[in-house]
């Protein structure tokens, strides 16, 4: 089978990172288009993904546009839609992976007749998406064959905002175990590197954003007992520089410059991990699925996530890691302090969940379960054409 996946980004967030497992079984028969040149582009070159940027003008829409500004939007894209409509007469479908992609994909599937899939990586609700930019999308997505979505979250706010039932299949993250072994002499030499060899290190592992809560994560870091101290993995991707000021404000007031250490964005996550004592998922809105959490469980960490979203289908708390309530700083410092004091407790758990992560997210499992639903798609638009 022969498929167009389509995605916005040039930057790896969590759906471009998903994408490069998703693409890899296909790599021989597929084309990524991307809507921006950038990192992400590089990384799937690294994969041996063919890839190819299709346009280098930004595409305007915001996650809050109103209606007027996507319409402006929609003169815009014109040029992009004609390559996209060409290029798909050469593959069997067209996958689109982002919400943007899917405005294009929508199209281009109409005019080149190409079944139409969309893999929703977001929660629509109000705490992310404007109105018009949740009724763009469940329309568009109501007229794709299938909707793969990345959680049971996702999937109830896509039903709520007026998708189809019957379009929709979950399916989580895949990820490669063995991608999360590291050797106990690499992890020491990253903590000496840190010069954090004596600390408990809580590590947060997202891009800086308002709604992944770093700032959360520092409020309850100023009621730890001292030699607990953060890293900030990851860097503002989607230009939320006024967040990342906000951030280093808020640590000056608390005076706590010499506990928290920003390592901007990593390609090294696993040992970077590995090294922590305690990774911290701390979204003050419902994460989708949250792939940190999973990554976590993978590196034998113990992990502490935001109770809400598809977060709460990866942990069970006191079974597989912890959970705490969005936006209790207090909590968090409660649940710190336990990981601080009961360390043989915490490590058990953090093994358990390491090893049902690692049957339960596995790579192969996944793709399986993507390849069975796109033969059965492939299976239908045969059968459709032979009846019409
Ligand atoms: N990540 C990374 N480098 C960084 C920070 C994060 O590669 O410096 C990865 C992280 O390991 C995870 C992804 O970015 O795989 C973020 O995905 P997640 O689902 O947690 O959140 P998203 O940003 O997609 O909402
Ligand atoms: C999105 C979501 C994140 C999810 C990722 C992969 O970026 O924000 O929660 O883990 O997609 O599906």
């Amino acid at each position: 089978m022969k498929i167009l996946f389509l995605d916005q980004s040039g930057k790896p967030g969590g759906a471009e990172l998903c994408l490069i497992d998703i693409a890899k079984p296909y790599q021989k028969n597929c084309l990524v288009g991307l809507f921006a040149d950038g990192s992400f582009k590089d990384l799937l070159e690294k994969h041996d993904i063919p890839v190819e940027v299709l346009t280098n003008q930004a595409i305007q829409v915001k996650k809050e546009s109103s209606l007027s500004q996507g319409l402006a939007s929609m003169t815009q894209l014109a040029p992009l839609i004609a390559k996209v409509v060409k290029i798909s007469r050469n593959y069997d479908l067209i996958y689109a992976n982002t919400q943007k992609a899917l405005v294009v994909a929508a199209i281009a599937s109409f005019f080149s007749r190409r079944p139409l899939v969309f893999h929703l990586h977001d929660i629509l609700s109000a705490e992310h998406f404007s109105k018009t930019n949740r009724t763009i999308s469940v329309n568009l997505a109501n007229r794709a064959s299938l909707v793969i979505v990345n959680s049971q979250a996702s999937k109830k706010a896509f039903i709520e905002a007026g998708g189809k039932a019957e379009l929709v299949e979950i399916v989580y993250n895949g990820f490669e175990p063995q991608k999360y072994i590291n050797n106990r002499i690499e992890i020491n030499q990253v903590r000496k590197q840190l010069e954090l060899e004596d600390k408990f290190i809580v590590g947060h592992f997202s891009r800086l954003a308002p709604w992944k809560g770093q700032h959360i994560l520092i409020e309850a870091l100023a009621k730890c007992p001292p030699e607990v101290t953060v890293i900030l993995v990851g860097d503002a991707l989607f230009g939320e520089q006024d967040y990342v000021k906000q951030l280093h404000q808020q640590i000056d007031s608390l005076q706590l410059q010499n506990r928290v250490k920003f390592l901007g964005f990593r390609n090294d996550i696993p040992l970077l991990m590995a090294a922590c004592n305690l990774v911290a998922h701390t979204s003050t809105s419902p994460e989708p699925f949250g792939r940190v959490i999973v990554e976590a469980m993978l590196s034998g960490t113990p992990v502490v996530a935001a109770a809400s979203g598809g977060a709460v289908e990866l942990v069970e708390s006191g079974v597989n890691g912890f959970l705490s309530t969005p936006g209790n700083p207090q909590e968090l410092t409660e649940i710190i302090e336990t990981c601080l004091s009961d360390k043989q407790k915490t490590d058990a758990i953090a093994q358990k969940a390491k090893d049902s992560a690692s049957q339960r997210f596995h790579v192969a499992n996944i793709n399986q379960q993507i390849a069975l639903l796109l033969q059965q798609l492939a299976v239908n638009s045969e059968q459709r054409t032979a009846n019409s």
